[in-house]
């Protein structure tokens, strides 16, 4: 059982509470620190938690508390870190890990060297949607995975500190990019290297000094291509859709906005219909259970259970890190207008990658291109003369 200090008692605060504690869970939260008394003492009476702080320090250093989640704006992450470490608690911190890959950088170390626990809570890699295809591209169902596509838009976020560009450190390529990285990188490989990135960002919309429009590039060693598409400016609701391709197949997942459950109301008794919904009249897209589709139930069973074995979790600060990394070359992309590498001091995973090769034996002197069975009743074969290198078709 896992006694949580939660730091903050906002948006995601209230989402992760829900999804610990929700479900009778035997995991509690027993510290909470929010910056007022009145919504710490709010938050402890919604979700029953006994030790209640404006300093964010006694609520880590609660002498109950095991793990703590950090749930707080992203320039507050690394001195919230840096706390964990100096009281040598178990941390487990939302997206993104930091404003920047030295900010990260400094996180992955500090924990590492404090030899704490460390959980990095990128839930769209733990939607039950998310956890059924990467089973599938893991055994092998759509074969060598070529391209992954993920995109996050939404109207914008809800608080004031997300539209600073200080305390965010950026615009939606950090605040929405860094799960499209993370879900795109899984699916080609961890242990693949994100070597460069292009971008092209703009602010369309909003009055603000950071980006409220991105779409981004992100190469990997084994010649695999990662694609993002981020918006604060995206109108209709919270759209979350990932596309893999493989030599063997595709997956199309619609995380939210398609989920199977489709309702009209004239709007009478309106209520709260799921994240970002613009309205809550007319033809709507409600989200059955939103903490299990947003995969924050599998995300803390995840943290909880890796915990208790001694193993690492899924998601960890090195993940955190490397996200980080492919954003700052994505930010710089953006600016410079090329293919900008990607910075990575610490990397643990493959190196000399090769890309595969496309050439598909078909004979002694064949190779394959393509074989079509036609409207009209014949198979076609397009190969490739291996010495001439002429293309030919064959009727089989
Ligand atoms: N799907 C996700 O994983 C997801 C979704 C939303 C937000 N987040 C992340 O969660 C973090 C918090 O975002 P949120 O949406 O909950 O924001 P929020 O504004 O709703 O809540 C932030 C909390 O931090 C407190 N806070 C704000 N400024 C502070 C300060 N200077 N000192 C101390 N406390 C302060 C607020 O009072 C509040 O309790 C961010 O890092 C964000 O990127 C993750």
């Amino acid at each position: 059982m896992q006694k949580i200090a939660m730091l903050g008692s906002g948006f995601i605060a209230r989402f992760y509470a829900e999804s610990i504690q929700g479900y009778r869970s035997r995991d509690k939260i027993v510290s909470i620190y929010s910056r007022r008394d009145e919504s710490a003492r709010k938050f402890a009476t919604d979700y029953q938690v006994e030790h209640i702080s404006t300093d964010m320090e006694q609520a880590i250093a609660h002498p109950e508390v095991t793990m703590v989640c950090i749930a707080l704006p992203n320039n507050l992450h690394e001195a919230a870190v840096l706390l964990c470490c100096k009281h040598k608690k178990a941390v487990i911190t939302t997206k993104p890990l930091g404003r920047n890959a030295e900010e990260a950088k400094r996180m992955l170390l500090a924990v590492e060297e404090a030899g704490i626990f460390n959980g990095y809570l990128e839930d769209l890699v733990y939607t039950p949607k998310f956890i059924k295809a990467y089973e599938s591209v893991k055994q092998g169902a759509l074969g060598r995975i070529l391209w992954a596509k993920s995109r996050e838009t939404h109207p914008g976020p809800h608080s004031e500190w997300f539209w600073n560009l200080e305390e965010a450190g950026g615009g939606c390529i950090l605040d929405l990019g860094c799960h499209c990285v993370e879900i795109t990188r899984t699916y080609i490989g961890k242990n693949i290297r994100p070597v460069e990135v292009m971008c092209w960002a703009d602010t369309q919309v909003k009055p603000i000094e950071a980006e409220d429009h991105a779409i981004g590039l992100v190469k990997y060693e084994n010649g695999a291509i990662a694609q993002f598409e981020v918006s604060w400016t995206f109108r209709g609701g919270l759209d979350l859709r990932d596309e893999v391709m493989g030599t063997e197949g595709t997956i199309w997942i619609n995380n939210f906005m398609r989920t199977g459950f489709e309702m009209f109301t004239t709007g009478k008794g309106a209520d709260y219909v799921a994240e970002k919904a613009e309205s809550n009249s007319g033809w709507l897209f409600p989200v059955g259970d939103e903490l299990n589709e947003l995969g924050y139930n599998h995300m803390f069973m995840d943290m909880f259970n890796a915990i208790e074995k001694g193993t690492a979790p899924k998601e960890s600060f090195y993940d955190g890190y490397v996200v980080n990394a492919i954003l700052d070359a994505a930010y710089k992309s953006a600016k410079t207008k090329l293919w900008e590498p990607v910075q990575l001091d610490i990397w643990r995973g493959e190196t000399g990658v090769t890309k595969a090769s496309n050439l598909v034996e078909y004979d002694a002197d064949h190779y394959l291109i393509k074989e079509e069975m036609t409207h009209f009743g014949t198979k076609k074969l397009i190969l490739k003369n291996k010495h001439s290198g002429k293309i030919e078709e064959r009727v089989i």
